[in-house]
């Protein structure tokens, strides 16, 4: 039987990708630049699979072909809210992605964030790099205090509940959750957490507020005015979810008046753009993505796409199909 013909859109770890050339016959995109709407369309009529990730915008422009020959998107990566899943639907095709395997390390790096802002790291590393620093006075870059302090979670799948895992039994943190389905008592036990019933009614509890919902129309700019207004004025808000989860001009506007204690972002709306809005607010810490860039987690996502790819070649049904 012929080998399937499977493009993969950008480089992957080594390892994962010598296995993915065992069994089938695979194209890289070596350029590691995200494929044009025209170059994903001629992709979906010419590969059985398409391997796309995170950055890959696969919506109505580049998924308007005729008749597609790829019968799977095999997403590396666990969000999908870049795949118009209706469209893939009509063109009957499967779409996976790789949850689990990341998680513990974006709640690690979501606990990055969370102690880098409230202790001002990212300001006093810009001041030593930038030879700023004057010395140590009992005034300078004052922070605040994480320990015993009020966590609001929104979304409480696996992310959230790593990172509760880290806060309360690390930091003594109290946990309060939001989140759209009822949560198990026994899950909330673990972490000692609270459920609230609204996002209106978690905003001013939490000494800080960390993202962990999906992406996509169900929670665009769930973070606006009206949520920044309700958080007390020295909280913080951390985004490792999606960037268009915040309005962020609105968001720009708290920061710059100090309605908010600061912000700490790892994901942007249109990213790799950042809002020009932001770029001059000192409260706030910026990373490039980075929530699960370790070598083991991008090792095991890489796994996770071939063993669904293999699951849906073998005719079984992949243990992570999403649509
Ligand atoms: C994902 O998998 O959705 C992350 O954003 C990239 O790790």
């Amino acid at each position: 039987m012929a080998r399937p013909r499977v493009l993969v859109t950008r480089r992957w770890p080594a390892a994962v990708e010598a296995r993915l050339c065992d069994r089938y016959d695979a194209e890289f995109n070596r350029s590691d630049t995200p494929l044009t709407p025209t170059q994903f369309r001629e992709a979906l009529a010419t590969y059985d699979a398409v391997l796309p990730t995170v950055t890959d915008k696969l919506g109505p422009e580049a998924m308007d072909v005729p008749r597609a020959k790829t019968r799977i998107l095999a997403n590396y990566g666990v969000g999908f809210s870049h795949i118009d899943v209706d469209r893939a639907a009509r063109h009957g095709m499967t779409i996976t992605n790789t949850p689990d395997v990341l998680s513990e390390c974006t709640a690690d790096l979501a606990m990055t964030l969370l102690l880098m802002v409230a202790r001002r790291a990212g300001e006093g590393e810009r001041e030593v790099r930038e030879g700023r620093w004057t010395g140590w006075r009992p005034t300078h870059l004052v922070g605040t205090k994480v320990s015993g302090k009020v966590l609001g979670l929104v979304g409480f799948g696996r992310i959230g509940q790593e990172m509760a895992r880290r806060a309360h039994h690390g930091f003594g943190m109290k946990i309060k959750v939001f989140n759209r389905s009822p949560v198990a008592p026994d899950i909330l036990a673990r972490y000692d957490a609270e459920q609230v019933a609204t996002l209106d009614e978690l905003m001013p509890l939490c000494d800080f507020i960390s993202l962990h919902c999906p992406g996509g129309a169900a929670n665009r700019r769930l973070i606006a005015t009206r949520q920044l207004n309700l958080m007390k004025p020295d909280a913080f808000l951390i985004n490792t979810a999606r960037g268009e989860v915040v309005d962020e001009l609105a968001l720009s506007r708290a920061l710059w008046f100090e309605t908010i204690g600061g912000a700490a972002l790892d994901v942007f709306d249109g990213e790799p753009r950042i809002n020009p809005d932001l770029m001059n607010c000192d409260n706030l810490v910026m990373l490039p993505h980075l929530g699960s860039a370790t070598r083991e987690a991008r090792d095991a996502m890489g796994f996770r796409v071939l063993d669904n790819l293999d699951d849906f070649f073998d005719g079984r049904p992949p243990r992570d199909k999403v649509a």
